[in-house]
């Protein structure tokens, strides 16, 4: 444990908590009661504000703050057309970290919530936007590999931890994301310099998680094969892929692309809206297998780690259990030496 606690001091000091594992945002499954959870049991908790209007947020915020004394996080979409105002609702209610998600955050977004001594923490998918956000004021950063369940990027964690801890792993602490399933995982990442992990798919399961029996069970039932990205249609109309159990939801999906698509060419939309109308067919494609338990038609989006989520556990026994996993390996795998990888 001595060697875990060395090796995600900064991790865990930047948090406030006493374990450096986030629970990632999750759209619909991010409320209050994992997101309370999950800070409860010592890890980070993070409210997926996904397509909520700053009412229903400031809600969500005042009712996880009834559940948990401890910190947590809102994740804000940066596409969400009412970004400032959300932003206002956060500060409002002295949220310490702000994880701004979806596109490249805005400069002055940025600006304006560490003006007011909030933590920002950005998603990047490459070293050179990396460095842009640490220069913009980013104090962290997360590296979300196309292993994660979701809106996906086209590169795995493997290699943007090798692409990007030996740069910027020095500068500002960079959370791990995607696929990581397990504690020794975990740990060789904090080995190579990340100040600590985000965690999605394996808290679906948690007898804390609203998210409908059926949505769990289809979770259970899942391998890392199953979990698979969505297919663009059309290679002159980017859509950010999508990873998810496959269904007939996902066939939907291609549908949906062609009908916007074609709304596109014929003028009615344009490429800003398109993806937007996009965007809420996901939302409300999740909403429907999460809440209403509708795993046919609905979005399953899934991690690869998905094929580890066995059992319905408690938050805190998946928590402890990869601590315990991670501290196992660190004690027999470790040399001794303080974690990172060279920046040459
Ligand atoms: C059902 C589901 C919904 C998600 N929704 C969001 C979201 O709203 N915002 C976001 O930044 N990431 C979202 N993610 C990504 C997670 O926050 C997290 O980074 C990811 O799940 C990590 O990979 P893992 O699932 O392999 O652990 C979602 C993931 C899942 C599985």
């Amino acid at each position: 444990m001595a060697i875990l606690d060395r090796l995600w001091r900064r991790g865990r000091d930047f948090l406030g908590t006493r374990y450096a594992i986030m629970g990632g945002a999750m759209t619909w499954v991010s409320e209050r009661h994992l997101v309370a959870a999950i800070s409860n049991a010592g890890g980070f908790g993070v409210i997926a504000c996904g397509s909520m209007t700053p009412d229903l947020l400031a809600r969500e915020i005042a009712g996880t703050q009834a559940l948990t004394k401890l910190p947590f996080g809102v994740n804000l979409i940066t596409m969400h057309p009412d970004l400032e105002a959300l932003i206002d609702v956060c500060l409002q209610a002295k949220i310490g970290h702000i994880v701004l998600a979806g596109g490249v955050p805005p400069t002055p977004a940025i600006q304006k919530i560490k003006a007011s001594g909030t933590k920002v923490m950005c998603f990047t998918p490459a070293l050179s936007l990396g460095k842009k956000l640490v220069r913009s004021g980013a104090d962290a950063l997360v590296i979300e590999g196309m292993e994660a369940g979701g809106h996906i990027g086209p590169v795995s964690l493997g290699v943007l931890a090798q692409e990007i801890l030996p740069h910027l792993g020095a500068e500002v602490p960079i959370f791990v994301a995607g696929g990581i399933g397990r504690g020794e995982m975990m740990a060789s990442y904090l080995q190579m310099g990340a100040a600590g992990a985000q965690l999605g798919t394996r808290f679906v399961c948690t007898t804390e998680s609203i998210a409908h029996p059926n949505f769990k069970k289809a979770f259970l039932r899942a391998a890392a094969r199953d979990a698979q990205p969505s297919v663009q249609v059309d290679p002159a109309f980017p859509v950010i892929p999508v990873r998810a159990l496959m269904n007939d939801g996902t066939r939907k999906f291609m549908q949906r692309q062609v009908e916007v698509i074609a709304k596109v060419r014929a003028g009615e939309l344009d490429q800003k809206a398109a993806q937007l109308e996009i965007e809420h067919f996901w939302a409300g494609a999740l909403r429907r297998a999460v809440i209403d338990g509708d795993v046919e038609s609905g979005s399953l989006m899934a991690g690869q780690s998905v094929g580890m989520v066995t059992r319905e556990q408690s938050t805190a026994e998946v928590i402890e259990e990869i601590v315990d996993q991670a501290a196992r390996w660190l004690a027999i795998h470790h040399a001794g030496a303080e974690p990172a990888m060279l920046a040459s």
